[in-house]
């Protein structure tokens, strides 16, 4: 397995998982019916340091870093996660995670804070485990299609420690 920074050329690779998680609905604050460009727009903006896990010959996961803000605010980092599910569960997530955290410290930032992570996401306990903390929740921000309306955790953790 290589975790790799990505190439424009990517992107192929990344959109069909990326439609599978968003079209479902229920981890991304974002239009389950979201086309190819906006996706791309999305994940592979300018600002953003785009990741890739390659497995033998597929990409099998994805993750992005930016700055969350602006100005003298621009080294607190956002980040975003996608595996492929048909390859999750194999411990891909934690090892990007990890990955992403150090490079993201290499880089300069200084905390990284996700935005919304839907509170029923199982990925919760992953990064509670790698130190991020929940800062507060919006209750019931996400429409769940199963659960019906959930908080949205901001979470935050500092970088540059031990990652
Ligand atoms: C969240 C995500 C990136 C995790 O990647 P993954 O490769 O499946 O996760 P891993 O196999 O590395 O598991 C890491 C930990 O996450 C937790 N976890 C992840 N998915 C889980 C699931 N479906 N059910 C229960 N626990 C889960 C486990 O606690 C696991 O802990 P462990 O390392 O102590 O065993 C991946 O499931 C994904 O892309 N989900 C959809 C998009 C998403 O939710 N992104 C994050 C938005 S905040």
């Amino acid at each position: 397995m290589l975790i790799r920074d990505a190439t424009p050329e990517d992107w192929p690779r990344i959109w069909p998982f990326w439609q599978l998680i968003v079209s479902a609905g229920d981890t991304y604050a974002w239009d389950p019916g979201t086309g190819e460009q906006a996706a791309r727009g999305l994940w592979m903006g300018p600002a953003a340091r785009v990741f890739v896990v390659e497995d033998g010959p597929d990409v099998v996961a994805s993750a992005y870093v930016k700055p969350n803000y602006g100005g003298p605010a621009a080294s607190v980092a956002n980040a975003g996660f996608m595996v492929d599910p048909g390859h999750a569960g194999r411990g891909i997530g934690r090892r990007l995670a990890e990955h992403v955290l150090r490079e993201a410290a290499g880089d300069g930032y200084r905390a990284m804070v996700f935005n919304a992570v839907v509170a029923t996401n199982p990925a919760l306990k992953l990064w509670l485990s790698l130190g991020f903390d929940v800062v507060g929740t919006i209750p019931d921000a996400f429409e769940h299609p199963v659960h019906g309306p959930v908080g949205l955790h901001v979470m935050h953790r500092k970088l540059g420690g031990a990652e």
